[in-house]
């Protein structure tokens, strides 16, 4: 059964691996590692010694930026991203956020349609935002309002 617990030193190194197979882009591992402490919060979703998942969240005064998220791709398609999403709005309710952001590619629509059924909305487009392999594109800026719900 999936459990969610904090990323901790324990389990950096996995949740990095995991990053590195979800982003074609990948950041440098200190800058993943910022993840483990303030003002940064961020979990990994694990399966007995497994992990399978994590968030990166960025909190400053009542607004929180969920900065990346992801699932192995061996185990995507089975609400372990639902329930990392789930997870992010309550951890950011409970740290009194009124407001969660985030940024993603236009072109990647399994993750916009994960956020829409989380209750996010588009509010903006950064043009040109994101590197890819041709060249660039563009970035949609979607909000989750706490206060609202
Ligand atoms: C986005 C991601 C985290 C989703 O994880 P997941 O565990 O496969 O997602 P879930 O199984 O919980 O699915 C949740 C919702 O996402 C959407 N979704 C999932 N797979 C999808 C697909 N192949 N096509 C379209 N929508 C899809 C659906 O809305 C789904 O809800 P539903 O099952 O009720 O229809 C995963 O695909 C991933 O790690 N992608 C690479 C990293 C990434 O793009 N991160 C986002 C950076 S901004």
């Amino acid at each position: 059964m999936a459990e969610l617990v904090a990323l901790s030193a324990d389990t950096l190194d996995a949740a990095y691996s995991v990053h590195c197979t979800c982003q074609s882009f990948p950041w440098s591992k200190n800058t993943f590692a910022d993840g483990l402490s303030a003002p940064y919060f961020s979990y990994v979703i694990t399966a007995g010694n497994d992990v399978q998942g994590y968030y990166l969240c960025h909190q400053v005064l009542d607004e929180v930026t969920l900065m990346d998220v992801g699932v192995v791709p061996s185990a995507r398609g089975q609400g372990l991203g639902k329930q990392l999403l789930l997870h992010v709005i309550s951890e950011s309710a409970k740290r009194a956020a009124s407001m969660i952001f985030l940024e993603v590619r236009a072109s990647n629509h399994t993750a916009v349609s994960l956020y829409q059924a989380c209750g996010f909305s588009h509010i903006d487009v950064r043009k040109n935002y994101y590197p890819t392999a041709s060249g660039r594109e563009d970035a949609c800026i979607m909000r989750l309002a706490l206060t609202a719900r």
